[in-house]
């Protein structure tokens, strides 16, 4: 798949910077809100400081005021800091009826949204992808990979 910049068979072989994150979206599974499809997706995104912010989905009983994991993160921090430099997000699921065979790729809307960060800090970020029950995790170099002819502000200003 052309799109992968890398794929890894352990967290272990994952540069620090990845490590970090992929473990925060792990972490962030547990408070995942998902009573209605049951599939749980924990998101985390470190920034060039440091600074880690969690995310994971957040679903309502009028279904499409679901928000899924990756925005949950990339807007908490956003609602906090104006200038910004993230370095990488991961996203992980846990379908608990499935196992997950395949990294859980961030679902349309969420590429759109990693767009508008990246457009914002005019730098790409590197995309950790992994799952559940899984030691496979890919790496996507910038969200351009993943949503190539996208719609961007250069369309409206
Ligand atoms: N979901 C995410 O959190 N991230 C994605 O990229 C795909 C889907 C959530 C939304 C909803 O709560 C559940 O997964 C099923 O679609």
């Amino acid at each position: 798949m052309n799109y992968i910049h890398k794929s890894f068979d352990s967290i272990d072989q994952l540069p620090e910077i990845g490590k970090i994150v992929v473990k925060q979206a792990q972490a962030q599974l547990k408070f995942a809100y998902a009573p209605y499809s049951n599939f749980y997706v924990g998101a985390a995104i470190i920034l060039e400081s440091g600074e880690v912010y969690g995310g994971c989905n957040q679903e309502n009983a009028s279904y499409p005021l679901c928000i899924c994991a990756e925005r949950v993160a990339l807007y908490s921090m956003g609602a906090q800091m104006k200038t910004f430099n993230i370095q990488a997000l991961a996203v992980t699921a846990h379908n608990p009826r499935k196992k997950l065979m395949e990294p859980c790729m961030p679902c349309g809307a969420c590429r759109q949204v990693i767009q508008e960060y990246e457009s914002r800090q005019e730098k790409p970020i590197d995309i950790y992808i992994t799952a559940y029950e899984l030691d496979k995790i890919l790496l996507i170099k910038g969200i351009g990979a993943i949503l190539p002819s996208s719609f961007g502000k250069e369309h409206l200003i």
